[in-house]
């Protein structure tokens, strides 16, 4: 691994996927722990950051899961303010379902208080946040998260899905921006 460039910008190496499978590893198990095998969660990845994370999360779910995926798109029209989102891709009802979302990453918490909204008037029966990252340095929200694989700096970081202006998410390691 060595200093990469993308777009403007040069990245270093800062977790090996390796590691990345590791955290993932814990996180699937640490869910399935708290779950048992009688419960069987339908685990929602937010797209695109979390596609990768998704993924390798389920492979490494011991138990019977249902896995979708959702995008969280602004209104265009006369609610375009930018600020109130909705979900893109939603069939399933989740009325009494036990429902687990996968983020990438968790910043300023600004896209979990939607999520929070959006699944608010769904009557699932427990809803639960699993975050791969988390900037515990920039989280302004008393929010739960419920499930963390691992806490890092505020900096930015690319790979795994994580992208800077569309690119680095086909990176299989994780990059952080580096200062000049
Ligand atoms: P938040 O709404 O501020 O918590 O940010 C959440 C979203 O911003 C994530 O789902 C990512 O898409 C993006 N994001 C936040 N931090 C980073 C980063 O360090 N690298 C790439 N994307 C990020
Ligand atoms: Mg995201």
């Amino acid at each position: 691994m060595s200093v990469i460039k993308l777009h403007d910008k040069d990245f270093e190496p800062y977790i090996t996927k390796n590691k990345i499978a590791k955290y993932v590893q814990y996180l699937a198990n640490l869910v399935a722990e708290d779950l048992g095998e009688k419960e069987t969660p339908i685990f929602i990845g937010i797209l695109n950051g979390s596609f990768m994370f998704a993924a390798d999360f389920v492979r490494e779910y011991p138990y019977d899961c249902h896995i979708t995926f959702v995008k969280l798109a602004s209104y265009n029209g006369i609610n375009s303010s930018g600020k109130i989102k909705h979900l893109v891709g939603l069939n399933e009802d989740l009325e009494g379902k036990t429902v687990i979302i996968l983020e990438d990453i968790i910043d300023t918490g600004n896209t979990l208080e939607e999520i929070y909204k959006i699944f608010k008037d769904k009557k699932v029966k427990k809803l639960k946040i699993a975050t791969l990252f988390f900037k515990p340095d920039v989280f302004r929200k008393s929010l739960p998260i419920d499930y963390i694989g691992r806490s890092i700096d505020d900096k930015f970081i690319v790979g795994y899905g994580l992208d800077y202006d569309g690119l680095g998410r086909n990176l299989a390691d994780i990059y952080q921006l580096k200062e000049n």
